[in-house]
């Protein structure tokens, strides 16, 4: 039986903010953050977009040409939880009018939390093959203004229905592992950005992928060569870059020039580039920038996929790209929606970073921005309201 990824809905906000204004705002050389960190915009949520209404507005997309009565999970990875109890997905799963025998649950291993989701429901499907599974990558990577971190911001959700019937990609559950103690990001209950220890961090994800690279292929005997295209998790594309040479030079086992490195990667750079970090689904966007890329053809080739989360876990698996899967992608709205953004200047910007939502459960009602199809009204008796606006 095959297994694997049915259809992807993609959000990300309205609003974004150009890096060459934020370099020149931080007296930075703009070539630093656009080429050195690869970002060209980071996506900026107004303050009635949280991660339950964007990534309700990506399963909204993803369920459109699904038989969604067949859902019989919402699994929601985020590391931007709105609550400690009460999961996102269960939110989501009365916003989209899903089936109550539906089960809901959250998951959090920071950004590795999407692919955990991912091969929990690829073994939810093994057990009952007419299970469709929704998995919802929702996330904010907010840092502090002015910090290193700053330019690696971003936010956006990433849907897929995962079943038996994986018309986009099918996805081989075996999978390779790597886990350690680590601090290398973290954001505290207490605190609304992150913090983190960058150049540790990239250490220890390069770490994670050789070590979870030799473990994957200690378990399907497949070699470098055996991948025709690479998805790394994304902070920033540089990162991607950086992984991607760093493994071909760490598997010991590749035959490939060295020349042929950027045409296994680039054309998954190319959403991130424009969003930002999405923590939880950013492997997934790399993935979603690949398959929607007009200068690709996919069909029946395997692509690698590389999850890294801090503190950390990092998973390497890999899945075939199916014969027709570009019918089932909505590549044109995707464009259109990052077209379309509305640019910030830089005190829109801070303006919009520095709003908050109310800490001690005073009632507050949300300016309305752009949206998508849902927003965050308000916060009420100490309850989020959330509402369609249309
Ligand atoms: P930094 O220290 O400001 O930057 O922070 P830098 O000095 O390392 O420079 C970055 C690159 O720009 C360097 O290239 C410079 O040479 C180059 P590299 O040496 O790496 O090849 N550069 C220039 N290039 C062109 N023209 C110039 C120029 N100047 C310098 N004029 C850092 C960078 C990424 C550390 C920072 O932004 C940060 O801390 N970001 C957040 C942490 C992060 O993204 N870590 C990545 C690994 S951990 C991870 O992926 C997990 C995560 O997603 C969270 C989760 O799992 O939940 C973050």
């Amino acid at each position: 039986m095959k297994t694997g990824i049915e259809s992807i809905g993609f959000y990300s906000p309205q609003y974004c903010f150009d890096l060459r204004k934020l370099a020149a705002e931080r007296g930075v050389d703009g070539d630093k953050y656009i080429h050195g960190i690869g970002q060209s915009y980071m996506a900026v949520p107004p303050i009635d977009e949280d991660v339950v209404t964007m990534g309700a507005n990506a399963a909204r997309e993803a369920i459109e040409k699904v038989d969604a009565s067949a859902i019989d999970a919402v699994i929601f990875a985020t590391e931007s939880g709105v609550d400690q109890s009460k999961s996102g997905a269960v939110y989501i799963h009365r916003l989209l009018n899903l089936p109550s025998t539906c089960k809901v649950v959250e998951m959090k291993q920071a950004c590795a939390a999407g692919t955990m989701g991912v091969l929990s429901a690829l073994g939810m499907i093994a057990l009952n093959p007419k299970s469709k599974i929704l998995l919802i990558a929702s996330d904010i990577a907010r840092y502090g203004l002015n910090t290193a971190g700053e330019p690696t911001s971003g936010a956006g959700a990433i849907a897929m229905v995962l079943s038996a019937n994986p018309v986009i990609m099918e996805l081989d559950y075996r999978h390779g592992t790597y886990a350690a103690d680590v601090m290398d990001f973290w954001r505290p209950n207490y605190m609304d950005e992150a913090l983190v220890d960058g150049k540790y961090s990239i250490r220890v994800y390069l770490k994670a992928l050789t070590e979870a690279w030799k473990d994957y292929a200690r378990s399907t005997d497949r070699t470098f060569d055996d991948h025709d295209r690479f998805c790394y998790h994304l902070p920033f594309t540089r990162m991607g870059i950086k992984a991607h040479s760093y493994l071909y030079k760490h598997c010991g086992d590749s035959v490939l020039d060295e020349a042929s490195l950027p045409a296994q990667v680039d054309a998954s750079l190319r959403y991130n580039r424009l969003t930002g970090n999405l923590y939880t689904g950013s492997a997934y966007v790399a993935l979603l920038s690949l398959l929607e890329s007009p200068d690709e053809q996919l069909a029946g080739k395997r692509v690698a996929l590389f999850s890294y989360g801090s503190g950390c876990l990092g998973i390497f698996y890999s899945g075939v790209v199916q014969a027709d899967y570009r019918q089932y992608l909505p590549a044109n709205q995707h464009k259109t929606m990052l077209e379309q953004r509305s640019e910030l200047g830089y005190e829109q910007y801070v303006s919009m970073y520095s709003t908050r939502l109310p800490i001690d459960g005073s009632e507050f009602m949300a300016n309305k921005h752009r949206t998508g199809h849902y927003r965050l009204a308000g916060v009420c008796a100490h309850k989020r309201i959330y509402e369609s606006t249309n």
